[in-house]
């Protein structure tokens, strides 16, 4: 069976509720997944046998890109890592009435595929409530899932 890992940081829940939809459709799937708030996970995690990370942050900011702020410090301890060949596939909510829509899914996928992770399908940016997103977010977990 394959594993995947989610790790999220969401300051009102939206992004934490997209990365619920995701785990129960990637278990419907049967990927075995575990979900984690990016403050509760560690550079180790990378490590751990997983066929499939998937990280989910916020934007925030105005003028510049400013990541969801717990996502904020774990986005810079990356830098450590070798992801090379690593799958992976980014998420996140924000809103397009903001100059940078969804900055930080392009910041995230920006960095981990400079860092050698394949992205698995382009990033799923959610405008507004995920509950009026349902369909797209299980749309584009099937097509994550069909990578593992
Ligand atoms: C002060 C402020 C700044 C924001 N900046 C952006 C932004 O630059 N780009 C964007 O797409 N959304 C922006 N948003 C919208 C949030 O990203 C959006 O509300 C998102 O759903 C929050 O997700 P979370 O609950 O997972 O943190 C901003 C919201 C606030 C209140």
């Amino acid at each position: 069976m394959a594993k995947a890992m989610i790790i999220y940081g969401s300051t009102t829940g939206n992004t934490e509720s997209t990365a619920q939809t995701i785990a129960e459709v990637l278990a419907e799937q049967d990927i075995e997944t575990t979900v984690k708030d990016v403050t509760s996970a560690s550079m180790d995690d990378f490590d751990k046998d997983f066929d499939l990370f998937l990280l989910g942050a916020s934007t925030w900011g105005d003028e510049e890109i400013e990541l969801q702020e717990d996502f904020a410090d774990f986005y810079e301890d990356m830098d450590s890592l070798n992801l090379n060949d690593k799958k992976m596939a980014v998420f996140g909510c924000g809103d397009s009435s903001y100059t940078y829509f969804c900055g930080a899914v392009d910041a995230i996928e920006q960095k981990v595929e400079d860092m050698g992770a394949v992205l698995v399908t382009p990033g799923l940016k959610i405008d507004g409530d995920p509950d009026d997103a349902e369909e797209d977010i299980i749309e584009w977990t099937q097509s994550v899932a069909a990578s593992a």
